[in-house]
C-alpha cells in the first residue's frame, strides 16, 4: 500500500527541512508537498525528525567465539537493530583455512535467511591468502556482492593474519575494488602481555584492559596505514577506541590516503573503570579493543566532528553475564569478548551527541546511517532520503525520554552495558523498504522479511533497477 508522511522534519547528512514523503512499492516515489492521500495511508509525522534508516556496519550475530556462540542472532539482533533506528545490517562472516569462501558465506545466509527482519549484508574474513583464495575473490564480489573484506591483527592463533596477508588482501582490493577493514591490535605483544599477566596471577577483568594498552592499537593502526599506502589501496579501521588510534588515521588521511575509522557508541561514554567492578561484573565490558581511561572519550568526539572518523558501529557481538561471559572467571583470557550494543548505537549518538552539542544533526545522520552507506557500496539505495531510495525511513521523537535497561531492551542478552543511562530522542516508527517494522515503539514486523543486499564495489553507487527506472522516469 502508499503511504504518506506527513508534517515531518526530513533531515539527511546535507539538509534539513520540512516535506512529505510519498512511498511506493518500498521506494521513496516522491518527495514534496499536497499530495493526493488517495488510498493511501496517512502518517502524521508532526513534531517528529524524518531520519534515514540508520547502517550498522559492524556486527557479529551467532558468531562462534572462545568456545561459545553470540547470544543474538539475526531473529533478536535485528529485531533490536529496528527497534533502535538501524533497517540496516553488515555483518561479519568468519572463513576458516582450507573451507571454500562460498561455503562459509553459505552459513552465513543459512543463518540469517529466515530470521533479519531488516535488510542486511556481509563483509568477508580474510584468514589466508594464496592463489586458491585469491582465484574466488572476484566471484565473491560479482556473485555475493562482498565488497568489503576483514583482517584480523589481533587474537593471535584464533583469528590473527599476518602482514603478508594483510598486504596481499590490500594489493587484491585494489584490484578488484573492495575495501579492506582491519581489527588494529597488534596480537603478537598481546599474546606476551597476556601470558605475563596470568603467570603473575593477575586473572580479573581488568587485566583484559591491561594486557592491550592503546600503544598496541596506535601501533597496528599506524602499520595497516602505511602499508595500505604502500598497496595504493583503501582502509577501513574498525572499532577506534583510542587517542594512538586516532592520531594514525589523521596522519594518514592528511597524506591524502583512503583511510577511513569507524569507533563505537560503548568507547563513547564507557571507560577503562568498568571494568574494576567488583563481583566480576567488570566481565559486562571486556571487548576489544577494550575501554579506555576516559579522557579518550573526548578525543573520539572531536574526531567524528572533525571528520578524522566517519562512521558509529555497534560491533554488536552479545554474551549473557550468567553462563558465557562467566567462562572466564577464573582467567580473563577466557571471557568471550563482546557485548550488545546495536540497540541503543543510534540514540546514544543522538543523545550523547546531538543533545549536548558535540555533533550537528546532519552529521549524526551522517555518521549513523549515510557514510557507511557510501563507503560500503549501499548508496543511494540505503543511507538517504531522497527519490528513489529505498523507503527505510524512522521518524523519531527528540522529546521522548527514557532510561536504558536490560529490563526494557530487545536484545537476548541478560544485561545491558548502559544499564540506568538517560536517553533524550527515541525512534516511534521505523519503516523498511515502505512497511512497519517498528510502528509507535511496539514490533510490527515478521521474521524473514529482511533482504540480503548485494553492494557495490568501493567508490560505486548502488542504484538497482527499479529505482533506476523510477529516477528516469522522473527526469
Ligand atoms: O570484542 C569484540 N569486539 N568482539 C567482536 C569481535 C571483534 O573483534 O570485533
Ligand atoms: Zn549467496
Ligand atoms: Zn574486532
Ligand atoms: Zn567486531
Amino acid at each position: 500500500m502508499e503511504k504518506i508522511i506527513q508534517n515531518g522534519t526530513i533531515v539527511t547528512a546535507t539538509d534539513t527541512y520540512k516535506a512529505d514523503i510519498l512511498i511506493q512499492d518500498g521506494k521513496i516515489a516522491a518527495i514534496g508537498k499536497g499530495f493526493d492521500p488517495g488510498e493511501a495511508e496517512v502518517i502524521d509525522a508532526s513534531g517528529k525528525f524524518i531520519f534515514p534508516g540508520g547502517v550498522d556496519p559492524h556486527t557479529h550475530l551467532e558468531m562462534p567465539f572462545g568456545g561459545t556462540v553470540s547470544k543474538d542472532d539475526f531473529e533478536t539482533g535485528t529485531i533490536a537493530a529496528a527497534f533502535g533506528g538501524t533497517t540496516t545490517l553488515i555483518d561479519f562472516c568468519l572463513t576458516n583455512k582450507g573451507e571454500p569462501l562460498q561455503s562459509a558465506i553459505d552459513t552465513w545466509h543459512a543463518k540469517s535467511k529466515d530470521k533479519a527482519v531488516i535488510d542486511y549484508s556481509f563483509h568477508l574474513m580474510i584468514g589466508e591468502i594464496n592463489q586458491e583464495v585469491l582465484s574466488q575473490l572476484p566471484d565473491v564480489i560479482q556473485q555475493e556482492g562482498i565488497t568489503s573484506f576483514k583482517v584480523f591483527m589481533a587474537y593471535k592463533n584464533v583469528f590473527q593474519a599476518d602482514d603478508e596477508t594483510l598486504f596481499r588482501t590490500l594489493v587484491a582490493a585494489r584490484e578488484l575494488g573492495a575495501l579492506v577493514m582491519v581489527h588494529a591490535e597488534n596480537g603478537d605483544v598481546i599474546e606476551y602481555l597476556t601470558e605475563k599477566a596470568l603467570e603473575e596471577g593477575k586473572t580479573e577483568p581488568i587485566y583484559h584492559a591491561l594486557t592491550r594498552p592503546p600503544e598496541l592499537e596506535g601501533e597496528a593502526t599506524g602499520r595497516a596505514a602505511k602499508l595500505t599506502g604502500l598497496a595504493d589501496s583503501q582502509l577501513y579501521v574498525v572499532h577506534v577506541s583510542c587517542s594512538e588510534a586516532v592520531e594514525q588515521i589523521s596522519a594518514a588521511r592528511s597524506k591524502g590516503l583512503n583511510v577511513w575509522g569507524e569507533t563505537c557508541p560503548q568507547y563513547l561514554v564507557l571507560d577503562q573503570t568498568y571494568l574494576e567492578r567488583p563481583n566480576f561484573e567488570g566481565a559486562k565490558y571486556v571487548w576489544s579493543p577494550p575501554l579506555r581511561e576516559k579522557w579518550h572519550q573526548d578525543v573520539l568526539w572531536n574526531a567524528l566532528k572533525s571528520g578524522q572518523l566517519q562512521t558509529l558501529g555497534s560491533d554488536q557481538c552479545s554474551f549473557d553475564f550468567q553462563g558465557q561471559k562467566d567462562l572466564g572467571k577464573e582467567d580473563f583470557t577466557k571471557i568471550p569478548n563482546g557485548g550488545p550494543i546495536i540497540e541503543d548505537r543510534v540514540s546514544i549518538l543522538f543523545s550523547e551527541g546531538v543533545e549536548k552539542g558535540r555533533i550537528s544533526l546532519n552529521q549524526f545522520v551522517d555518521i549513523m546511517s549515510t557514510r557507511s552507506a557510501k563507503l560500503f557500496g549501499l548508496y543511494p539505495q540505503k543511507g538517504t532520503v531522497a527519490v528513489g531510495s529505498d523507503a527505510d525511513i524512522v521518524i523519531f521523537d527528540p522529546e521522548a525520554e527514557r532510561v536504558i535497561s536490560a529490563a526494557t531492551h530487545h536484545m537476548a542478552a541478560d544485561y545491558n552495558p548502559f544499564e540506568g543511562m538517560k536517553i533524550k530522542g527515541e525512534p516511534v516508527s521505523v519503516l523498511s523498504r515502505g512497511e512497519y517494522v517498528i510502528k509507535d515503539k511496539k514490533f510490527v514486523g515478521k521474521k524473514g522479511t529482511g533482504k540480503y543486499i548485494k553492494r557495490a564495489k568501493y567508490g560505486n553507487l548502488l542504484v538497482n533497477e527499479e529505482s533506476a527506472a523510477l529516477q528516469s522516469s522522473k527526469s
